[in-house]
């Protein structure tokens, strides 16, 4: 397989490694990628993640491992783990299986990451257009260079609008409970010299009613075929806010985040997680704790999914 880099995943001479993007933005440590069941660990931790990447990642680590000689029998029970690693983000899926129907690993995991490079620079030129000089955009979650191997979903139109020099300024949710905002979107505007202001989450609504909100951009892990879309819990009240302070919410995802077999939003499994992730370092050991990582924003609340083949 031909050697292959973006921000959070490289593939160099035969060896897969992964940013650990639970140790940002305070320690930058790549770990090496051994085995399909380390690639599983890493994904249920979050040290890969974005729907996109945990697809492209897993899609690597199965070329790899069959570069390594593993038999299409260990290939195929490999596929299986990494296709149960995490539930909602069916990127995952999709590149497992286009694996599985590949007669060629290696070239099929190149065509997976070059094609999701793609489909960012392709979500970025038509949701930009979006953008106004001035704009102060709001986004949830990390959807940059570290959720997939491009410029990134939501954050790709965000940074291609300040590169073609639109005067914007982001206001970056924390994203409670794992803070993908502060700790890895900061990180990433930081990097690109793009002016944000990090707000927790309850002060978007405040925002909003004093006007300082122009547009919303969020990526997705996956859409059903009626449009509601699934993404990091707290999306839904982004949603809901900007619906009624009559913000424009876009919804930005590439085709692999499409699941045309999932009829509704109702019908997206979501994920839940370990209680502590809520609990923090400071809260309470002995109560009970709900933590779904994912919410569905009705399509009603969207008003428009900023796909790579348009508007829709
Ligand atoms: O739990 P995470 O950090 O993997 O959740 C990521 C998100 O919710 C992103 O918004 C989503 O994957 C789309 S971004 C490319």
């Amino acid at each position: 397989m031909k050697d292959m880099s973006s921000l959070g995943l490289r593939f160099e001479r035969g060896k897969l490694f992964v940013l650990d993007q639970q140790l940002l933005p305070h320690k930058e440590v790549w770990i090496e990628c051994k085995s399909p069941q380390e690639m599983v660990d890493l994904i249920r931790r979050l040290a890969v993640r974005g729907a996109p990447l945990i697809g492209v990642a897993a899609a690597l680590e199965l070329a790899r491992y069959h570069e390594r000689g593993a038999s299409p029998a260990a290939v195929r029970e490999a596929a299986g783990m990494l296709r149960a690693a995490r539930p909602t983000a069916v990127n995952l899926m999709a590149a497992v299986d286009r694996m599985l129907g590949a007669d060629d690993l290696a070239r099929m995991a190149e065509k997976i990451f070059d094609e999701d490079v793609e489909l960012c620079e392709n979500m970025a030129r038509h949701g930009e257009l979006l953008i106004k000089d001035g704009d102060r955009i709001l986004t949830h979650c990390n959807t940059g260079g570290l959720a997939t191997v491009g410029i990134g979903t939501a954050l790709g139109v965000i940074r291609k609008a300040f590169e073609n020099g639109k005067r914007i300024h982001v206001y970056v949710d924390e994203t409670r409970p794992l803070l993908q905002g502060a700790r890895l979107t900061a990180w990433e505007l930081g990097k690109l010299g793009i002016p944000f202001t990090l707000i927790s989450d309850n002060m978007a609504g405040m925002l909003m009613a004093q006007k300082k909100i122009d547009i919303a951009f969020v990526g997705s892990d996956r859409i059903a075929a009626n449009g509601d879309a699934a993404n990091k819990i707290g999306t839904y009240s982004v949603a809901v806010l900007a619906h009624y302070h009559r913000v424009p919410f876009y919804v930005v995802a590439p085709y692999t985040t499409v699941d045309k077999n999932c009829p509704t939003g109702a019908d997206i499994p979501i994920e839940e997680r370990n209680a502590d992730e809520v609990r923090g370092a400071s809260g309470p050991r002995d109560c009970a704790v709900y933590n779904p990582a994912f919410d569905v924003t009705p399509r009603k609340l969207i008003t428009a999914l900023v796909l790579d083949t348009g508007l829709a």
